[in-house]
């Protein structure tokens, strides 16, 4: 990632603004300060069935996890689960509920873009919302990022917008994720199915969604 010098009062401490930010003219963090963020809903219908079903295992790392609501709901599972973001309200937020709700889970604060900074590795690793706010330059680097903290033969789950009608902000295509988890970038991608994404701004049946299972090579 390009680093910045870390200013004080600096709104993106120190990393470069996101192609959204840029575009949006605001930090992340700025989503989380006024009330529910559009997309804070509790956790995701399509999160929750992969769980239900066994989909995650060993440690857990939740990319982008926001207030935490994913992450909350697999630590109520057992699973032993880390989020991370660059929102630091939302982390504020993430812990709160941790501790009101009684859950282990670890919120630290990271950028997608620099994820070997964790030291860590995973054995699944969720994308709720994350990797749909990147433009493509900035695919190429969270994927090659990403590979630093999958374990090879772990999963990684990508729930994004997906186009067509009705398709919300920052619609994917199923192409833009072929192209982005290939095995030359150390990733096979199992399935990529339909889904759909809750927010705050669509009705009870969501915006169109894909739900991409893919293995770290
Ligand atoms: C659409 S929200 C989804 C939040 C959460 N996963 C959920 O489902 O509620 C995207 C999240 O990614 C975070 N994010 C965006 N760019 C990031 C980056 N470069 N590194 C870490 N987190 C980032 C944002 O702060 C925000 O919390």
């Amino acid at each position: 990632m390009t680093q910045r010098p870390n200013i004080a009062g600096d709104p993106f401490a120190g990393r470069a603004p996101t192609s959204h930010e840029r575009t949006s003219g605001a930090p992340w963090d700025a989503s989380y300060r006024d009330g529910p963020a559009p997309w804070d809903v509790g956790p995701q219908p399509a999160i929750v069935r992969v769980a239900s079903r066994g989909g995650f295992t060993g440690d857990v790392l939740d990319a982008g996890c926001g207030s935490g609501e994913n992450t909350l709901h697999l630590a109520s599972l057992g699973l032993p689960v880390v989020g991370f973001d660059v929102a630091d309200t939302a982390l504020a937020i993430a812990r709160r509920n941790a501790e009101e709700r009684g859950l282990a889970a670890e919120f630290v604060s990271a950028d997608a873009f620099d994820l070997a900074t964790l030291g860590r590795t995973f054995a699944t690793v969720l994308d709720c919302g994350l990797y749909h706010t990147f433009d493509e330059d900035e695919r190429p680097r969270y994927v090659a990022s990403l590979t630093n903290v999958a374990q090879h033969g772990g999963t990684l789950y990508v729930l994004c917008f997906a186009d067509g009608p009705n398709a919300g902000p920052h619609p994917i295509r199923e192409e833009d994720l072929r192209a982005s988890f290939t095995p030359r970038a150390g990733w096979n991608v199992t399935s990529i199915e339909r889904e759909r994404v809750l927010t705050r701004y669509h009705d009870e049946h969501g915006a169109p969604a894909w739900l991409a299972t893919i293995v770290r090579a």
